[in-house]
């Protein structure tokens, strides 16, 4: 078996575009509407200490694991998981880790367009001026307004998915490649403006205490499962995103550096977000940290319409938003076109199209879920609930433990140690030990306890 395997779809013109493209993977509204609102919801403090452990003890071991079984066959997550069984006489059984991957990437892409709808809806908003001066009640209408228009948000699904057509159709480097690395530097920059702009405006004191402050009473096995499923959400990890985008890292880039750096990104990423959200929340009077997913689109607009400057940091805000749920969305739409291309042997252009219309319509459902049919509910779970449930709590951590276990045990020392070469016997030894047995029995653990405490609380 040819250990490294040549990719039909190109390959990232250097590590630093590998870093650039899976940190624009990784940082999206995971980062910036998720998390926020999570953390708030479930008190901040404990909460943002047990995502960033999850990140650093499970996530990054198993994604090193993704990167590496994406790069040993330069192969779409599906073939990639054949190339290892293959290599390493495997059961064929391993084989559905890509299929649940692809899958995966596709169900949170349907929703995923939805919600930047709703960004690219407020950024226009905004921009009008529309938010000046709101008050609660405005902010309240305005986010229902929307909500509750189907056509306004298959409008903007539609618009959003026609942009990461445009992307994934042009190809790897032409594509993907190119418009990362100018979307990255500029989202970065856009952060550290906010920043500054909201440290001077706002409580940045209450927003450090808040997501610092260790407060124990708020952990639940709930909340542990919970900053699980985001930390493997938000490294995108589980989901053949990061396998793919594996599959065009050179050679001799270092997978356990590479994958640090992105992790660390995108953990500064997220609590930078949450730091500027929180003083703008906490400067403003009447609205609370524990608002749930209209945190974006309901409080942080009041606060925008009210303050001085607020109208700038409303447009950049929302602006930043479109563009990491931009970039990342690329990342699941690429997946299965790589795999299409390779399978049915059709134009990259043409795979790319037919996966936008199948993810456009199944985004219908999400859309709806927010109007027509959003009394049809099971287990207490409207269409979009039960997607996003299901994929970050469900078959993330699910897939994500397959890959640690496939990994660790099966795929066998020469195979893993060829990608691994860089590093010393002693890292490897740990990151093994991480990815064997820490990695699975905590994401068991906290799996079963979480799913439990949901539905016996329901
Ligand atoms: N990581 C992205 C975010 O935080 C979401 C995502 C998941 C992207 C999986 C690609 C793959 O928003």
């Amino acid at each position: 078996m040819d250990i490294q395997p040549k990719s039909v779809h190109g390959i990232w013109s250097s590590r630093w575009t590998f870093i650039l493209a899976a940190t624009g993977s990784a940082v999206g509204l995971g980062n910036l509407w998720k998390f926020p609102y999570v953390a708030g919801t479930f008190g901040g403090g404990a909460f943002v200490l047990i995502y960033l452990v999850c990140i650093l003890l499970i996530g990054v071991p198993v994604m090193m694991a993704e990167v590496l079984l994406g790069r040993a066959a330069r192969k779409s997550p599906i073939n990639a998981m054949h190339h290892a069984v293959v290599a390493s006489e495997s059961r064929s059984a391993w084989r559905y880790i890509g299929w649940v991957g692809i899958s995966s990437a596709l169900l949170i892409l349907s929703f995923y367009a939805v919600i930047a709808g709703w960004a690219m809806d407020y950024f226009t908003l905004t921009a009008r001026g529309a938010l000046s001066e709101v008050s609660g009640d405005d902010a309240v209408l305005l986010f229902s307004n929307l909500v509750s228009n189907p056509l306004r948000l298959v409008l903007w699904q539609s618009t959003f998915l026609v942009l990461c057509f445009l992307v994934v159709a042009a190809g790897v480097q032409r594509g993907l490649g190119r418009v990362i690395t100018v979307l990255m530097p500029m989202l970065f920059l856009l952060l550290i403006v906010m920043m500054l702009l909201a440290v001077m405006k706002g409580d940045f004191y209450s927003a450090w205490t808040f997501l610092f402050a260790f407060n124990v009473d708020s952990i639940t096995w709930r909340a542990v499962l919970e900053a699980m499923g985001l930390a493997f959400f938000t490294l995108s990890i589980g989901m053949g995103a990061i396998m793919a985008y594996g599959a065009y890292m050179p050679a001799e880039a270092s997978i356990g550096r590479t994958v640090l750096t992105v992790a660390i990104l995108d953990s500064v990423v997220a609590v930078v977000a949450g730091l500027m959200i929180f003083s703008i929340v906490f400067a403003t009077p009447g609205i609370s940290p524990s608002e749930g997913p209209g945190l974006m689109f309901i409080s942080l607009p009041v606060a925008f319409g009210n303050m001085t400057g607020g109208y700038i940091l409303g447009v950049l805000f929302f602006f930043l938003v479109v563009i990491a749920a931009w970039s990342s969305a690329i990342s699941l739409l690429e997946p299965a076109v790589a795999w299409l291309i390779e399978e049915k042997r059709i134009s990259r252009p043409r795979a790319s199209i037919f996966l936008s219309f199948l993810v456009w319509i199944l985004g219908i459902g999400t859309v709806l879920s927010f109007n027509l049919a959003k009394d049809i509910k099971v287990a207490g779970f409207t269409f979009f609930d039960a997607l996003d449930f299901l994929t970050a709590n469900i078959m993330l951590p699910l897939s994500g433990f397959a890959i640690a276990i496939f990994v660790g045990f099966i795929m066998g020392h020469d195979l893993v140690r060829a990608q691994m070469v860089d590093l010393s016997s002693k890292y490897l030894e740990r990151w093994l030990w991480l990815l064997r047995y820490l990695a699975p029995i905590a994401v068991l653990m906290i799996f079963s306890m979480g799913i439990y405490d949901k539905f016996s609380s329901v």
